[in-house]
């Protein structure tokens, strides 16, 4: 990937999820919502001096774009090509970064070359694939002394997460409003995200990660994330 490469092949079983996003692309603004709340924490994060950085499930690339001020170079690598193509205008409507390049593929079907990155981050994304098998795809892509940032989404664990899904309701709500302007958000696009939702059947619990972690990238910090989500950090020995 050193080599810049516009399109990687998709492999098929990867074409009812690129059908999925093609037809989230049309809400894919590159603005506010749950995943950015976590963006600065996740910079904090990122090693300092990064060369070359990858950002897996890269969406709209809000948060490419961020990556790539704080990197030499930075891929950011999606299975959607409508979704590539919305990261890519973002990208020149904002007039850049330019250190940065939008790459089509699955990371399924995907040869990273080895320990190459310095830094790998991945949001929203992993929970549509094997976990295992990308933990252990993702981490032998890295540099030794590489940091691996992940933030996705969970499933709560009942009745123990109640008190926080009461928090997270009305806060999740605030910064919403805060952030857009809005209390909640259009209704079509609300209903095309809770559609994809009920496909998102591979969601796990807080646990379930950490097992799956502790396995494939020992030494892993793993945090129960107040708005649906968990963040993962590892650095590569
Ligand atoms: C919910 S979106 C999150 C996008 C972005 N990371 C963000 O935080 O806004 C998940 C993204 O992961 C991409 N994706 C899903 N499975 C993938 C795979 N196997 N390889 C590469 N990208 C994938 C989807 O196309 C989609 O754009």
């Amino acid at each position: 990937m050193s080599q810049p490469t516009a399109t990687v092949p998709l492999g098929d079983d990867a074409q009812h999820l690129v059908d999925e996003f093609e037809r989230l692309s049309p809400f894919v603004n590159g603005g506010w919502d749950h995943n950015a709340w976590y963006h600065p924490w996740l910079l904090r994060h990122v090693p300092r001096p990064c060369e070359l950085a990858l950002d897996v499930g890269s969406g709209g690339g809000r948060f490419t774009r961020e990556l790539a001020r704080r990197a030499g170079y930075v891929f950011g690598l999606d299975l959607s090509p409508l979704t590539v193509a919305v990261a890519e205008r973002l990208t020149a409507q904002l007039g850049g970064p330019d250190n940065l390049e939008f790459v089509v593929g699955d990371l399924h079907d995907l040869e990273l070359p080895p320990a190459t990155f310095d830094c790998i981050v991945t949001i929203a994304c992993l929970h549509h694939l094997d976990l295992d098998a990308a933990y252990r795809q993702l981490a032998a892509a890295l540099r030794p002394g590489g940091i691996l940032l992940v933030l996705d989404l969970l499933r709560s664990e009942r009745p123990r997460d109640v008190w926080r899904e009461l928090l997270a309701w009305p806060l999740a709500r605030l910064l919403q409003l805060k952030h857009t302007g809005r209390l909640i958000e259009p209704r079509a696009r609300r209903r095309a995200w809770r559609e994809h939702g009920e496909d998102d059947a591979q969601q796990l619990t807080v646990t379930e990660v950490r097992a799956l972690a502790e396995r494939a990238l020992p030494g892993a910090q793993v945090r129960r994330r107040l708005l649906w989500r968990y963040s993962l950090v590892w650095q590569k020995p």
